[in-house]
């Protein structure tokens, strides 16, 4: 099997991508609000810094070494127990629940890039009203938005490598960009700026309760991309001479910055209005564009192009978690490309349809386990237990069985001895212990 290869700045803009996605522009802003900013904040920038950092590039280690599709690489690489290993690199299906809902998600960012023209709500009541009715009642509309989604996202991975996913984050990302940091430059001229400053970089430690730090850590790895295979199977089409240090360090900078200054932009507007920070997921569908009614026309186009960087944002995305699945089809099973996007888009079509039927006032019940709705228990499954659990397998494996000097030569050559030793030493221990400890803890098996 060929493997296509990325060009070094299509690599780089292809891992951000992924990285960058409704993780940072919707999850990350209504986190730090419901968990009271700064402390959460801190938090999450240091476990980025010592843990996330380090899982990257033993992620991307474990793709540019196998250069084939995850279970393929976990069995190549490992120097034995091949058979064992290769379970591993099933972490590569969790992409597949995760874009149940996520397709979802971004199935509800096209239907608000139509209606911002129709006006922006008035009242907080009355966009609560839009968005809850949205949920509850309009199935079909959400099933629309959805299969849209499916459909884009499917044919971008059907294009491949060079053709589907180089380019479009040749162009998304950065128009994304262009567009969040176009939305900065007028954020600076509010009053609200410096609240925002304040609110997102001030830590209060006194407002971190545990259940705020355990989020933290969990929703540091989820932005980053790691744990389910995705930012390893782009590896495996990492150019030759890309120096992986280097290239995890410039997603890993890229993806934080693009989440704090989507948390700076909304929370300026927020704050320029007195609105309140904690609003749930709500943050964007609900108290963002009340806001930005104050703004008048000007608002309605902040809106649009809001919701067109979260559209992006969330595309890039959805490709890096279709991918891994594909790529194993096609490796294991000589699925054309275009079989395997169908058979899986298939699958998560359908679940995804459940999903928006268990917030649905009329099906909610049936598609619920346990009065859990079934789009709460993919987001918990995957959120608290696969990807906890995937990061530990990287870890471990990079740290523990995969040979030293192999890992020397592939990342340590480049980063100088002291450093290898530091990310071995964040490899080694840190990062499975926190992400065991967060899983029991998500899992409320411990609590602290
Ligand atoms: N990082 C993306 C976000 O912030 C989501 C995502 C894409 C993801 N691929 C992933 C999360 C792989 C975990 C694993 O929205």
């Amino acid at each position: 099997m060929k493997i296509q290869r990325f060009s070094k700045i299509g690599f780089i803009l292809a891992a951000a991508g992924s990285a960058v996605g409704l993780g940072n522009i919707w999850k990350f802003p209504y986190m730090t609000g419901e968990y009271g900013g700064g402390a959460f904040v801190a938090v999450y920038l240091i476990t980025i810094a010592f843990i996330g950092f380090a899982v990257m590039i033993a992620e991307m280690l474990i793709g540019a070494l196998g250069r084939a599709d995850t279970v393929t690489s976990f069995e190549r690489v490992a120097p034995k127990k091949k058979e064992w290993w290769r379970f591993a690199g099933f972490m590569g299906f969790n992409g597949i629940i995760i874009m149940t809902f996520y397709s979802v998600v971004i199935g509800w960012i096209f239907y608000y890039l139509f209606l911002v023209f129709g006006g922006l709500p008035q009242s907080t009541q009355e966009a609560k009203g839009i968005f809850n009715d949205l949920v509850a009642n309009q199935v079909l509309i959400q099933i629309f938005f959805h299969t849209v989604a499916v459909i884009l996202v499917g044919y971008i991975v059907y294009r491949g490598i060079k053709g589907g996913i180089e380019k479009i984050n040749l162009i998304l990302m950065p128009a994304l960009m262009i567009i969040l940091f176009g939305l900065l430059l007028y954020a600076f001229s509010l009053e609200g700026f410096s609240k925002a400053l304040k609110f997102m970089f001030e830590p209060r430690w006194e407002d971190l309760n545990s259940e705020a730090f355990i989020r933290a850590i969990g929703h540091s790895f989820f932005t980053l991309s790691l744990g389910m295979g995705a930012i390893m199977t782009y590896a495996a089409s990492l150019p030759k001479d890309a120096s992986i240090p280097k290239t995890a360090f410039i997603v890993t900078f890229m993806d934080t910055l693009i989440a704090l200054v989507a948390g700076l932009v909304i929370f300026s507007f927020l704050f320029e209005f007195g609105a309140q920070p904690s609003q749930g997921p709500g943050l964007v569908f609900i108290s963002l564009p009340t806001i930005l009614n104050n703004f008048g026309t000007l608002g309605t186009v902040f809106a649009f192009l809001f919701f067109l960087a979260l559209a992006f944002a969330g595309i890039t995305s959805a490709i890096s978690l279709v991918e891994p699945v594909v790529q194993y089809l096609i490796d294991r099973f000589k699925f054309t490309r275009a079989k395997a996007v169908i058979v899986i888009s298939l699958v998560y079509w359908i679940v995804g349809i459940g999903a928006i039927l268990s917030y649905s006032n009329a099906w909610g019940k049936i598609f619920s386990i346990g009065g859990k709705p079934l789009f709460d228990i993919l987001e918990y499954t995957t959120d608290s237990i696969l990807l906890p659990l995937g990061g530990f397998l990287i870890a471990v494996f990079v740290g523990y069985v995969l040979q030293k000097e192999r890992a020397y030569k592939y990342v340590g050559k480049e980063m100088g001895r002291r450093a290898f030793l530091i990310w071995r030493f964040s490899i080694r221990y840190i990062a499975p212990l926190a992400l065991i400890f967060m899983m029991l803890n998500l899992m409320g098996i411990i609590k602290i």
